[in-house]
């Protein structure tokens, strides 16, 4: 009798289980960000190193999930473990400036085209909340644009309509703010441009590569119509790099398609690996957060920006040591390389199991799309608009379809972030090779209990 997904992931992970239903009388749900939600639970990793890491019931498994895509150097690279080595011993918070701050601050200007100044938050959801905030200020108006399904953290401005599994996660946000926001389908330019035309809008923001870390690829004419109009209509244009930075180019999506964006947000590889995140831009709108000088300061206007966590020291090294590291320019490169390997292999075992379903990626980011039948990607790895062109919609693996899939590919040792690999410039090519055949062996399960 052969074993089913679910028999083989319960068999496999019953530590994970026993601490599931520990975790579960602590948290909501049992888990601590809503993407960690599995059913009928997620593992729990016990270490981790490189491209692989380990769970509490010994299985091995090649990463993809990356630390949500903090992880480019794959994890506790040498480079990052000693970075924290040297700075923990030396003071984690000094309640001061220091010198590390500004080591980190001259690493993003040197990366990141239109960064004149920066700021340093803890996560990406204070850099959106900070960004929203800064162009509010500057402009006088209260309405953000924000385009479909693209993620931008959980702050109160960009989770209005916000779903997630089915379930509108907005609860809580007052109808007088998400009143604020107008969202719009991202290749929808007639509405785009009529409502920056209005001048309600202190600004746009998007994910530049499409929404859900690019799932929907957004065509660069549309930052470049972005950029033109908003600069006629005196709106900020908010480029969320918080995924981006660093990746889709050294110098993100913005050194990619030399769009110049008046604010940057940054998270994720910018901390490498730590918590932290920073706000980078145009001078005159990062300035709104300086303390008036002089005499008489009654009445001025400013930005508040406290935070205790801000440049922390641990997150500054660590932060500097990667930047540093990728301004060398090879491991952006690797990362892409492996991808595109992955993505063709994935193509490859897709068409060999005769299912309908494309991988493809950007960068060092893939997709996986199975049950619909969609063009396979020219490239072997750059969606295929086919006939539809960028106006169409990218489906998605419907959610029946997603979590046995990630079921067994955790049985088979390969673990996703929804239906998203990213990719580490430390994943080797046998790494990927091994990863492709896990996912060949995912598909003959999903074909043999006719999931797919
Ligand atoms: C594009 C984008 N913006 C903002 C955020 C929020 O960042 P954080 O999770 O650090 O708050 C994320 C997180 O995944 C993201 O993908």
């Amino acid at each position: 009798m052969t074993t089913s997904i679910d028999q083989a992931f319960l068999a496999q992970h019953p530590t994970s289980a026993e601490l599931h239903a520990e975790a579960e009388r602590l948290f909501p749900n049992g888990v601590t960000h809503d993407v960690r939600y599995f059913d009928p639970f997620g593992i729990y990793v016990d270490h981790a190193a490189g491209s692989r890491k380990w769970d509490v019931d010994g299985n091995e498994i090649i990463d993809y999930v990356m630390g949500h895509g903090a992880l480019l150097f794959g994890h506790s690279h040498p480079l990052l473990v000693s970075a924290v080595q040297n700075q923990v011993g030396s003071g984690t918070h000094y309640g001061a400036s220091h010198r590390g701050e500004i080591e980190w601050a001259h690493a993003v200007l040197d990366l990141l085209p239109s960064a004149e100044k920066v700021r340093f938050t803890s996560s990406g959801t204070e850099a959106t909340m900070m960004a929203i905030r800064l162009a509010r200020a500057f402009t006088g108006r209260p309405g953000l644009l924000r385009l479909r399904e693209h993620f931008h953290g959980w702050n109160d401005s960009v989770v209005a309509g916000m779903g997630s599994g089915g379930h509108i996660s907005d609860g809580g946000i007052p109808n007088a703010m998400a009143g604020l926001v107008t969202v719009v389908d991202q290749h929808d330019t007639a509405a785009l441009g009529a409502a920056l035309e209005t001048k309600d809008y202190a600004a746009v923001i998007c994910e530049p590569s499409g929404y859900s870390m690019g799932t929907g690829p957004l065509d660069p004419a549309v930052l470049h119509f972005l950029r033109e109009k908003t600069r006629a209509t005196g709106t900020i244009l908010i480029l969320d790099e918080v995924v981006t930075g660093f990746r889709a180019a050294d110098g993100g999506v913005q050194e990619a398609t030399g769009i110049e964006p008046d604010l940057t947000t940054l998270a994720k590889i910018l901390a490498g690996g730590l918590p932290g995140g920073a706000v980078a831009g145009r001078a005159d709108l990062l300035d709104q957060i300086a303390i008036p000088r002089g005499s008489d300061r009654s009445g001025a206007k400013r930005v508040a920006h406290p935070g205790t966590y801000n440049a922390n020291p641990l997150s500054a090294a660590v932060g500097s040591a990667a930047l540093r590291e990728i301004k060398k320019g090879e491991a952006v490169a690797t990362a892409n390389a492996r991808a595109r390997r992955l993505t063709q292999g994935l193509n490859q075992a897709i068409r060999d199991a005769e299912v309908p379903g494309a991988a493809y990626g950007q960068a060092s980011i893939v997709h996986i799309l199975l049950g619909e039948d969609v063009a396979p990607p020219d490239d072997g790895f750059t969606w295929n608009w086919g006939n539809a062109g960028p106006q169409a919609i990218v489906p998605s693996t419907p959610a029946a379809l997603q979590w046995p899939l990630r079921r067994s590919l955790l049985n088979h040792g390969f673990d996703l972030l929804g239906a998203i690999a990213l990719v580490s410039c430390v994943h080797s090519e046998a790494e990927i090779d091994l990863s492709i055949d896990a996912f060949a062996a995912a598909l003959s399960d999903l074909r043999r209990e006719e999931i797919l």
